[in-house]
């Protein structure tokens, strides 16, 4: 699929307030921001900024205590439960620091999950050939190294096919080489699958393979660059 300049997602003025107890505490403050169908999105900051929170709000794995998310022509802040889920299920795929695997069922068995809950996916064996991994599929992932099972977290993630593909330190657990493969992975599902990939992580060189960076400081957007030419995640090194 060709890149389009096409708008996927618009947060306008959102702000996402916790309580605890009798604390209050404002996670995120007056955002806005704008993300492209097929763009390779990455959001940088310290720890605390609010960058999962973000990620969560994009997701739908949260909600905004105010503004407004536009995802397509949905108005992700508009859904109830139901209709959030639905979205959750078809829309999103999601890849987090630790692959959250489920360790008593092999690699083709944690895709084929998604089935399993009724989500229409690809065949399993063919999303873990797309992460390179078709020999390892009936491995639980206790047999399986870091990038590996990183790997068939991708794929569980892309085998329902998801406009938007979030990932929350893809690569905070492994070293630099297994994390370029994975890098390299989830670029390609941007510049290749057209997807939209974003990536929120600590490691600044990695803004230099995004399309556009968002910089999050105290629950606030502080900056947001675009990149005109981005680089091949082979040509960066951390
Ligand atoms: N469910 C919650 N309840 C209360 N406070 C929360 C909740 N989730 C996040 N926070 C607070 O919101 C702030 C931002 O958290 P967030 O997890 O988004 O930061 P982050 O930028 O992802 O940090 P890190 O890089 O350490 O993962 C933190 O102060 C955190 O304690
Ligand atoms: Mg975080």
């Amino acid at each position: 699929m060709e890149k389009r300049d096409k708008t996927l997602i618009e947060f306008k003025n959102v702000g996402k307030i916790y309580h605890t107890g009798d604390i209050v505490y404002e996670a995120l403050h007056d955002v806005n921001l704008s993300i492209d169908e097929g763009e390779m999105v990455v959001v940088l900051g310290p720890s605390g900024a609010g960058k999962s929170t973000l990620l969560n709000m994009l997701g739908g794995l949260d909600s905004a205590t105010s503004g407004t998310i536009m995802f397509g022509e949905k108005e992700v802040t508009a859904l109830n439960d139901r209709e959030l889920g639905v979205f959750r299920a078809t829309d999103v795929g999601i890849i987090f620091q630790f692959y959250n695997l489920i360790p008593t069922l092999t690699a083709i068995e944690n895709v084929a999950l998604m089935s399993e809950l009724g989500i229409d996916i690809m065949d399993p064996g063919e999303a873990l050939k797309l992460v390179g991994l078709e020999d390892r599929k009936n491995n639980f992932p206790s047999q399986l190294s870091g990038g590996q099972q990183q790997r068939v977290s991708i794929a569980r993630a892309i085998a329902k096919r998801p406009r938007l593909l979030l990932c929350d330190e893809p690569t905070g657990a492994l070293d630099t080489v297994t994390g370029k493969e994975i890098l390299k992975l989830l670029q390609k599902q941007s510049t290749e699958g057209g997807r939209t990939v974003v990536m929120v992580t600590h490691n600044s060189l990695f803004a230099d393979i995004a399309d556009k960076v968002i910089y999050v400081k105290n629950g606030t957007v502080t900056e947001i660059t675009i990149n005109e030419s981005p680089k091949d995640a082979d040509e960066i090194d951390w």
